[in-house]
């Protein structure tokens, strides 16, 4: 027997639902304002390469964690490791270390298995690469806008 919903979280549902979105257009003005900070001229593509290639040196950071998935787990899987990373970057600033979640390395996931003898079920989601953040050099003088409530979710009232 399905058992009543509570009248207060009727009115809850009904009358708000968000729906939270992210935009890949913030994120290609996020690569295009950081080349800018490192003095790389608009349409440089030579040195936006070599600098897209500073993934694979992990930006600098002497660590990197891998973070990978069941692939049996689907979407879910990646949600989870999703609540991974963001909690992990907050307790390692929490300790004075600086992160770069690196969705890239996920490309190069062939070879992190390899190294990391993975098994085959495993699906490279991230890395995560961190250490104390080198706060002189000019990248780290960027600082990435947040975007405000309204652009990223839509409230229906029913
Ligand atoms: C899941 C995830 C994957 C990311 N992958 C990359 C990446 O592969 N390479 C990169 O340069 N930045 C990547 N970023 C962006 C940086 O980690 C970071 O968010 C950015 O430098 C700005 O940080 P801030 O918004 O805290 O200032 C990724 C961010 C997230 C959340």
């Amino acid at each position: 027997m399905r058992r009543p919903v509570p009248a207060w979280l009727r009115i809850a549902t009904c009358r708000f639902r968000a729906h939270i979105s992210a935009s890949i257009s913030r994120a290609v003005a996020k690569a295009a304002s950081s080349y800018n900070t490192l003095g790389i001229p608009r349409g440089d593509k030579a040195a936006y390469a070599k600098q897209a290639l500073e993934n694979y040196n992990f930006f600098g950071a002497p660590h990197v964690a891998i973070i990978h998935t069941n692939e049996a787990l689907g979407v879910y899987g990646a949600v989870d490791c999703g609540a991974y990373v963001s909690n992990f970057m907050l307790a390692a600033q929490a300790l004075g270390l600086g992160t770069i979640a690196q969705a890239s390395l996920a490309r190069q996931s062939g070879l992190i298995r390899r190294h990391f003898h993975l098994a085959d079920d495993r699906r490279v989601v991230c890395g995560i690469s961190f250490g104390f953040a080198d706060n002189a050099h000019r990248i780290n003088s960027y600082h990435t806008s947040r975007a405000i409530v309204a652009d990223t979710a839509t409230f229906v009232e029913e």
